[in-house]
């Protein structure tokens, strides 16, 4: 039986790396995946006045998983209106509240940092937290103007958020960092200190650390070796998970999956880079984030050697210098030395 896949491909450079991984899929498995496009995008909001249908939700539950390129286009549609409107409905609507997002230097890549050897893993909180979309303005454009914006934490969701991470952890090297701002934030981080005390004691073997997250911002430049897997809230993960990718080589290297474990809904997997609007028609746009990412989704719907195989033809691709410079291949040739690699 084939995987059923919603493909968005989206806006901009989203467009060609979606094409550009089910190229790849197709080559790897033919078959495996039965794909449905849906042309939701800023242009689908132009035209109609919604990013997706008002059933769009309901559409996507039907399939096993959903595969995103990129949305927005700040030029015609404000980002707050084209994010709202598609990306993060999604992420709630399917609980999908573990947002995984690795960090290594593929081979041949050559990062901004002397160091080679590092291997992070980081997990952010994907439905709660700073993104609650809790909040207000009052006396909208005045002098007394006023706006509120409350970050959420309930134990349900830091809970399984971290149970999560440990459980990642055991796979893995058995450390977990957990990142808090709680010296300054004395309610939530506190909070979210004491779910990873208690869970600790569920996993003996996971050494577990506390970082304050501008302190583990150094770290993960200075130090990142030291680090396994990261579990923070989805502000700090967010931002962490771009200084990630900027360590692995630049946000074209960035894969993520968009996980509810439970596996009630679809995951989601995206590449973590944006619709790219100034380079979109170049031909330019890397498909290696959203190659990677088919890999994690691969991974998440049991085909775990199709996984393997193509993860392999991505590392032999960048260990002969193709992709690993922004704008020195094409997407065309990047996604050619793939596939060649997979028929090698
Ligand atoms: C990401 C992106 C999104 C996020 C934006 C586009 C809303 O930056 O996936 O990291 O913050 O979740
Ligand atoms: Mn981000």
């Amino acid at each position: 039986m084939p995987h059923r896949i919603a493909l968005i491909p989206g806006d901009g450079i989203g467009v060609p790396v979606t094409d550009a991984a089910m190229a790849v899929a197709a080559k790897a498995a033919p078959g495996l995946l039965e794909t449905v496009s849906f042309p939701w995008s800023c242009q689908t909001y132009l035209e109609t006045g919604r990013m997706m249908p008002e059933d769009g939700i309901e559409t996507l539950r039907g399939f096993d998983a959903i595969f995103l390129g990129a949305v927005g286009w700040p030029a015609k549609v404000p980002d707050s209106v084209s994010l709202h409107g598609l990306l993060l409905p999604i992420r709630k609507a399917f609980v999908q509240y573990a947002n995984i997002r690795p960090h290594r230097l593929l081979p041949g890549v050559v990062g901004p940092l002397r160091k080679e050897d590092f291997d992070i893993l980081c997990i952010r909180e994907n439905t709660e937290g700073e993104y609650s979309g809790a909040g207000g303005r009052v006396h909208q454009g005045t002098a007394d103007e006023v706006a509120v914006e409350t970050a959420i934490f309930t134990r349900a969701g830091v809970e399984r958020i971290l149970r999560f991470g440990f459980e990642q952890a055991m796979t893995r090297r058995r450390k977990l960092a957990s990142v808090t701002k709680s010296n300054a934030q004395k309610y939530s981080m506190v909070f979210w200190d004491e779910v990873t005390r208690e869970l600790s004691a569920e996993f003996p073997e996971v050494e577990v650390s506390h970082y304050h997250v501008d302190a583990i911002a150094a770290r993960m430049v200075m130090a990142p070796e030291t680090l396994d897997v990261v579990v923070a809230s989805n502000l700090f993960g967010d931002i962490l998970t771009d200084l990630g990718a900027a360590i692995q080589g630049g946000l074209g290297f960035a894969a993520s999956a968009n996980i509810d474990p439970t596996r009630k809904g679809p995951s989601m997997f995206e590449p973590v880079h944006g619709s790219a609007p100034d380079i979109a028609h170049l031909g330019v746009a890397n498909p290696i984030a959203a190659i990677w990412s088919l890999v994690m989704m691969l991974d998440h719907l049991g085909e775990a050697a199709t996984a393997a195989r193509i993860m392999a033809a991505l590392e032999a691709t960048t260990a002969q210098g193709i992709g690993t410079v922004p704008g020195k291949n094409t997407t065309d040739e990047i996604t050619a030395a793939v596939l060649a690699a997979l028929e090698a």
